[in-house]
């Protein structure tokens, strides 16, 4: 098995990001395309799991990115709304890379692949399936996370 090693690439903290993205476009490694977008995978952890603080909202401005971590488990979160953020594992779909926010994207520097901000898609590069996904919310002043 063929698992590409590579280092965590460090935080970029973005800002500013431009409108929601449109469809996601699928482009691989010499596999046919798919005739339609993948949906995001959603983690759903178990009903009882609870809630987990991973950083005051203010440090996640609407239109920003960051990482967090609970545990082991590596995340990157988006802000898109006042009241809405987004929270996808760092790994790669492709071959297991950690994944980095960058302004319009959260992108793998392993192979090049690119995934949607707010849906975890894949929009470009050889991967083919979206970054697995948490359920996050803003509660008062802190971003929370299920995992
Ligand atoms: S591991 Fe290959 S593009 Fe991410």
């Amino acid at each position: 098995m063929t698992h590409a090693s590579c280092g965590r690439r460090s935080f970029l903290h973005s800002s500013a990001l431009g409108a929601a993205a449109g469809a996601a476009v699928l482009s691989g490694c010499g596999s046919p395309e798919s005739t339609s977008p993948p949906s995001p995978a959603v983690e759903t952890p178990p009903s009882d799991v609870p809630w987990t603080d991973v950083l005051p909202a203010a440090e996640l401005p609407v239109g920003t990115s960051s990482e967090a971590s609970v545990g082991e488990i590596q995340l990157v979160l988006h802000r898109s709304e006042e009241a809405t953020v987004h929270a996808f594992s760092v790994v790669c779909t492709h071959q297991g890379c950690a994944v980095a926010a960058e302004q319009e994207h959260y992108a793998c520097p392993c192979h090049g692949s690119v995934f949607n901000l707010q849906t975890g898609a894949p929009e470009g590069g050889p991967a083919q399936e979206p970054l697995a996904s948490y359920p996050a919310e803003i509660s008062g002043d802190t971003v929370r996370v299920k995992v």
